[in-house]
C-alpha cells in the first residue's frame, strides 16, 4: 500500500465508511419517561413480590383479568441491564391505589398486592403477574389504563415511567397522552399490545415490554444519574432500606 493510499484509507476510516452498515445506526429508541406520578405507595404491602394476584399464602386472587407481563431492560445500544430493580405499581380493579390519597369509590380490593418488585437476570429480564390496568379517576384527574414502572440500579433510579395498553381507546382521553403527542411524542416506546393467552379458559393477557434507558451500563455504575437523566422525584433510593 502506498503512503497516499494508506493516508486515503485512514481518512475514510476516520469519515465511518469503514464501520460496518448498521452497527451503530441499530441504537435503540429511548423510553419514553413519564414520570412517577402521585401515587407510589405510602405503605408498602407486606408482599413485594412479582405475583401481585396472591398476597403472601392467601388463596384467594386478585379481582381483575389476569396479565403476565414481562421484557427486558435494555441500554440504548442494546445491552441487557442486569440487576436492575424493577419496580410496578397500580390501581386495583376499582382503579384504588396502594396509597391513602389514591382511593375510588369501592375501596381496596385486600387480596390485590398493588406494587411488585424484580430484579433483572443476567438478559435484562424481568416477570410479573399481575391485572390488566382499568381506567381511574382520582383527585379529578382521568387517566387510561397503565402500570407505573420505575428502574433503578446501585441505589439510583434511572427511570419512571408507565406502560399503556396499545390501541385502548381511553388512550385518546388521557390528558398526560394528549399532551407527549402536543409535544410530537407519539409514545409507541410506551404502548403496549396485551395478547390474550390462546386457549385459556380464563381471560389471560401478556404483554411484552422492552424498557430502554438513556444510559449505559457502564456510567451506571459510577453511582451518579449523569447527564440527562435529571433528578429523581424522590430522594435516593435504596431497595436495601426498604426490604
Ligand atoms: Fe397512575
Amino acid at each position: 500500500m502506498t503512503t497516499q493510499s494508506r493516508r486515503r484509507l485512514l481518512q475514510a476510516v476516520a469519515a465511518g465508511a469503514y464501520t460496518i452498515p448498521g452497527l451503530y445506526a441499530e441504537a435503540l429508541k429511548i423510553t419514553a419517561n413519564l414520570g412517577e406520578g402521585p401515587f407510589y405507595p405510602d405503605k408498602m404491602p407486606l408482599d413485594t413480590d412479582n405475583d401481585l394476584l396472591v398476597l403472601n399464602d392467601g388463596i384467594t386472587p386478585a379481582a381483575g383479568e389476569i396479565s403476565y407481563v414481562s421484557g427486558r431492560v435494555l441500554t440504548k445500544s442494546g445491552e441487557p441491564l442486569r440487576n436492575g430493580y424493577v419496580e410496578i405499581w397500580q390501581t386495583d380493579i376499582n382503579g384504588s391505589y396502594l396509597h391513602t390519597g389514591g382511593r375510588n369509590t369501592g375501596g381496596y380490593d385486600s387480596n390485590f398486592q398493588g406494587y411488585g418488585r424484580f430484579v433483572t437476570d443476567s438478559k435484562g429480564q424481568y416477570f410479573f403477574r399481575t391485572i390488566k390496568p382499568v381506567e381511574y379517576t382520582l383527585q379529578g384527574a382521568y387517566r387510561c389504563p397503565h402500570i407505573h414502572f420505575a428502574v433503578s440500579k446501585s441505589g439510583h433510579r434511572l427511570i419512571a415511567t408507565q406502560l399503556l395498553i396499545k390501541g385502548h381507546p381511553a388512550n385518546e382521553r388521557d390528558g398526560l397522552v394528549k399532551r407527549a403527542r402536543a409535544q410530537g411524542d407519539m409514545l409507541e416506546s410506551v404502548m403496549v399490545d396485551f395478547k390474550p393467552v390462546p386457549g385459556s379458559k380464563l381471560k389471560e393477557y401478556t404483554a411484552n415490554w422492552d424498557i430502554v434507558i438513556g444510559k449505559t451500563a457502564q456510567e451506571l455504575e459510577d453511582g451518579t444519574l449523569g447527564i440527562g437523566l435529571g433528578k429523581p422525584s424522590r430522594p435516593k433510593f435504596n431497595p436495601s432500606n426498604t426490604r
